[in-house]
């Protein structure tokens, strides 16, 4: 059964190309099925009433699908449950009065746009110089009729699993995304070679 809460929340906020600087904002009766996206809207419509400026935040799908989200809490990226999405990750995982620091991903790689928007077009250019798969394959075919060896079907689900948000270059201390780059490469070795014609 949910519950409200209110937790207080320190948060980066940053315009692009100046110096940034952490402010307090308390979020109160937050339901704890609420994902962590929705406490920030309820804040954000907070700062709008009293004419203050909404922290900037990116997300699109919430759903844990499209990899917009994400942000440090607490330190770590997206909060630092497995699997978890900022999108994904719900109040309830938090403490009645517990203080959060949520912060962009910290990296040299990603540089801060607003607040909790970072500059991740470094992954589209790793995407753009041939992490895709692209073949001709006509009409999409029954997919059942093409069998697929199994191993080389988990191959491709694990490289799926990747929603390019970013937060393996945000963890990694050299601020690599190899994990990413990988992730990317690796549908194309697992996908069974189609005649181009
Ligand atoms: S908004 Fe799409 S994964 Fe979080």
């Amino acid at each position: 059964m949910s519950e409200k809460i209110n937790v207080s929340l320190k948060v980066w906020r940053q315009n692009q190309g100046e110096e940034g600087h952490f402010e307090v904002y308390q979020a109160k009766e937050i339901d704890t099925d609420a994902s962590f996206l929705e406490m920030l809207d309820v804040v954000n419509e907070q700062l709008t009433l009293n004419g203050k400026e909404p922290i900037a935040f990116e997300d699109d799908c919430r759903e844990g699908i499209c990899g917009c989200c994400g942000a440090l809490v607490n330190g770590k990226t997206h909060g630092s449950y497995e699997q978890t999405t900022l999108c994904q990750l719900h109040m309830r995982k938090f403490k009645n009065n517990e203080q959060i620091v949520i912060e962009p991903f910290r990296s040299h790689a990603f540089t801060v746009i607003k607040d909790l928007v970072v500059d991740r077009s470094g992954l589209d250019a790793i995407i753009t110089e041939g992490g895709y798969v692209s073949v001709k394959t006509g009409n999409a075919p029954e997919a059942s009729t093409t069998p697929i060896q199994k191993e080389r079907a988990e191959a491709a689900m694990d490289a799926a699993e990747c929603i390019g948000c970013g937060a393996c270059v945000a963890a990694c201390p050299n601020g690599s995304a190899m994990l990413f780059t990988a992730a990317k490469v690796s549908p194309r070795k697992a996908t069974p070679s189609v005649s181009n014609g």
